[in-house]
């Protein structure tokens, strides 16, 4: 263990812990873009700069281990400057459109230029002007509110191990792009759009939908495998609009293109409310009663002329352990048989 200070508190932390690790460990704020506590240090935004004893130059806490005894400063006249200059620069080469904005109220860089104040753009200048189309049916993709932070690279290398994505050209032209700049065509896990700290990487799925004020968040768990990743529904207006996933989670928020996009079957309107049953080659809707009345007089009726055996129960890794135990349960007990079995995956 080494020994930090930091604002003038003291903290002891791992050898090989960054200056910003360090200091969100002493719940001390400083502002970044670029970096995710899962994600390899990148240094690109030059917001989380602090200045240590001994160093003539600011350094970026995001990228710097602290070292035994480093004394560190986090809030300076001279670094408040510098990050507001960093900010003003990339609203300089921004739409700044944040009244129809997916991302507004819930954006990084909008919140970073509300605490800094920035209301006007004191750099006039050329602006990068990008094509919005990209066929992939999941993510918009508006590559001028980007902020060339890297998080979805790094996100889909070492999360995803797809690297899909990639930094492509130089300076005012550099832009993260998929292989040879064709459309999007990948995973679809949404990883990176879950990273993303601006409104460049949103969901097809949820433009105009309701931004994050208008939205009721529930947790559950996703029924799509036996995996049981912990998702979190954003539903406005009784609907569900949007599906993410935190960071404190089992699945530390990651998720499958399944989990993350496949929420539309909860919404549709083909979706059985009723049991149905099949008379004369059609259905008709029946009660619960009614249903569980037939299902329990047939199998009564094969038991009765077949034995137990002869009947078996498949149940569904998309049901909870609960509801897996019940259904054995009732196989064994009920039923009288072990014949009882499940996907273990669809
Ligand atoms: S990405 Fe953020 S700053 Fe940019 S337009 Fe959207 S809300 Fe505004
Ligand atoms: S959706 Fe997943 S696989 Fe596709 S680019 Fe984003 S992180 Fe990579
Ligand atoms: S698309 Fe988003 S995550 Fe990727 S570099 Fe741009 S701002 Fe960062
Ligand atoms: S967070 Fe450190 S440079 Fe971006």
């Amino acid at each position: 263990m080494i020994k930090v200070i930091i604002d003038g508190k003291e903290t002891r932390v791992p050898k090989g812990t960054t200056i910003l690790e360090a200091a969100r460990a002493l719940h001390i704020p400083i502002p970044t873009l670029c970096n995710h506590p899962k994600l390899s240090p990148y240094g690109g935004c030059r917001l989380c700069l602090v200045e240590v004893k001994g160093n003539r130059h600011p350094v970026t806490s995001c990228s710097v281990p602290a070292s035994d005894g480093m004394e560190v400063v986090t809030s300076t006249p001279l670094l408040e400057r510098i990050r507001k200059t960093n900010i003003e620069l990339l609203l300089s080469d921004h739409p700044n459109d944040c009244m129809v904005c997916e991302k507004a109220g819930d954006c990084t860089l909008q919140e970073l230029a509300y605490f800094y104040g920035i209301r006007e753009n004191r750099f006039a200048g050329e602006r990068r002007i990008y094509e919005k189309k990209d066929a992939n049916p999941f993510i918009e993709r508006d590559m001028e509110k980007c902020i060339l932070c890297g998080l979805c690279v790094r996100v889909c290398e070492e999360v995803e191990g797809v690297s899909a994505i990639d930094f492509a050209y130089r300076g005012f032209n550099a832009k993260i792009v998929p292989s040879f700049e064709k459309a999007l065509d990948c995973e679809f896990c949404g990883q990176c759009v879950a990273v993303c700290p601006t409104g460049a990487l949103t969901g097809k799925m949820w433009s105009y939908k309701g931004r994050q004020k208008d939205v009721r968040d529930v947790d559950t768990v996703c029924s799509y495998c036996g995996c049981g990743c912990n998702l979190t529904l954003h539903i406005r207006r009784n609907e569900v609009v949007r599906v993410s996933s935190r960071d404190d989670t089992i699945n530390e928020g990651w998720l499958c293109a399944k989990g993350r996009f496949g929420y539309s079957f909860v919404n549709s309107p083909e979706r059985l409310k009723t049991p149905l049953i099949k008379e004369k080659g059609t259905f008709r809707e029946a009660s619960w009663d009614e249903a569980l009345d037939l299902v329990a007089n047939k199998l009564k009726k094969i038991r009765a002329k077949h034995g137990a055996d002869a009947i078996a129960g498949l149940s569904s890794a998309r049901c909870t352990n609960e509801e897996n135990y019940l259904f054995q349960k009732f196989m064994r007990a009920a039923v009288g048989t072990n014949n009882i079995d499940h996907c273990a995956r669809l």
